[in-house]
């Protein structure tokens, strides 16, 4: 190998090492990295919350769109997507403009912490443990009767699930049942 295509070499390595850093890792500073949900937690979470045309989910941490698009695909359900990570926002929109459904997906790019939650009946989340104790009370507050929370991987920390998928560490809660039997 020649001295000049050695560094074109070693300048793509970085470059490579470098952006797979940052599409990973660097919206840890708001509350979760970047891994996708695997697609056997997707059908569980939307078997267990019993997603159906008559829902409106909020995916927080949308992330490329593993629940966002089985949800409304598979699920016909009407599906908020909310992303911080421009290039995930990105390719969001780009799954959308290209497979939809376009009437039934909304995509937001925002801080999770920020969406109203009182319009939703299901709320999906694959976030840190961090992020999960911070969302709890504004789930209190603001979730209607009979909304479902399922979470992959990190429970609602105090909350008691209504279902628990362990093999895919799933974990389904019902309000405000499943803080009243935490309270209790
Ligand atoms: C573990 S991934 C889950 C991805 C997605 N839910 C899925 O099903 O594949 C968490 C995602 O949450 C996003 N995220 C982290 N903190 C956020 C925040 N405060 N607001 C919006 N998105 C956030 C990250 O950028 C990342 O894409």
């Amino acid at each position: 190998m020649t001295g000049e295509l050695a560094d074109y070499v070693a300048l793509a390595a970085i470059v490579g090492v470098v952006g797979t850093g940052y599409f990973i890792f660097a919206s840890f500073a708001f509350g979760a990295g970047y891994q996708p949900t695997p697609g056997g937690a997707v059908t569980s979470m939307l078997a267990l919350a019993e997603v159906g045309p008559n829902d409106r989910v909020i995916d927080l941490g949308a992330g490329t769109g593993a629940i966002v698009f089985r949800a409304a695909r598979h699920r016909g359900a009407h599906v908020l997507g909310v992303e911080v990570e421009p290039i995930r926002v990105a390719i969001l929109r780009l799954r959308r403009a290209i497979g939809g459904p376009r009437d039934r997906v909304e995509l937001s790019w925002g801080n999770l912490f920020d969406i109203d939650l009182r319009r939703a009946t299901v709320v999906t989340c694959f976030l840190w443990p961090g992020a999960m104790e911070r969302l709890k009370p504004r789930f209190e507050a603001q979730l209607p009767p009979g909304a479902r929370v399922v979470s992959h991987w990190h429970k609602v920390p105090g909350w008691v699930p209504e279902q628990v998928d362990l093999p895919h560490q799933v974990y389904l809660y019902r309000w405000p049942e499943a803080g009243r039997a935490g309270a209790g």
